[in-house]
């Protein structure tokens, strides 16, 4: 199964931007600690980052028939994006919405996410860590998937 992770605004800039609250890792290098855990564990995965809402929107759109799940760093489009809240909204596949900071110990308009209430769940906080979370949460969610489907063709063999 395939997860996409959707990286927003100035998450490029990892690494080099406020580092006393993202840190000194880089966007490359969470990535690939990532793609290590995803090939251990026989998923598959592919990573995009934009700076652009509507490049975002499409991108989840096209994990329509392509992917089955999403893990998504909004940045601060978390707190302002109704449309990016609809495009999830429509394609209804699993989402985990991702923060390195803990958006509920910093300034009030980052305390607002739009995007949560469409969501599978929320991880914020553990810095780099929050991808690793992610994706273990995502892999548990795709084993809850298969099972489902597994029993539905074992109930239903012509389908
Ligand atoms: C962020 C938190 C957002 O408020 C901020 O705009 C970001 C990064 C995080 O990962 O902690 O760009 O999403």
């Amino acid at each position: 199964m395939k997860v996409m992770v959707i990286q927003g605004p100035n998450l490029n800039m990892l690494g080099i931007r406020e580092q006393q609250i993202y840190g000194p890792m880089k966007l490359e290098d969470i990535h690939r600690q990532m793609k290590a855990f995803a090939d251990a564990n026989g998923m598959e995965i592919e990573f995009f980052q934009s700076n652009y809402e509507g490049e975002i929107i499409d991108k989840i759109q096209e994990c329509l028939g392509d992917a089955d799940g999403i893990i998504l760093n909004a940045g601060a489009y978390t707190h302002t994006s109704i449309a990016i809240r609809d495009a999830i909204a429509a394609v209804q596949l699993p989402t985990i919405e991702v923060h390195l900071s803990n958006i509920y110990r910093r300034e009030k308009f980052r305390q607002k996410s739009m995007i949560a209430p469409v969501c599978a769940g929320v991880i914020t906080g553990f810095g780099p860590f929050s991808y690793h979370l992610a994706l273990v949460s995502m892999h548990q969610i795709f084993q809850e998937m298969q099972a489902i489907k597994a029993q539905q063709q074992a109930q239903n063999p012509q389908s």
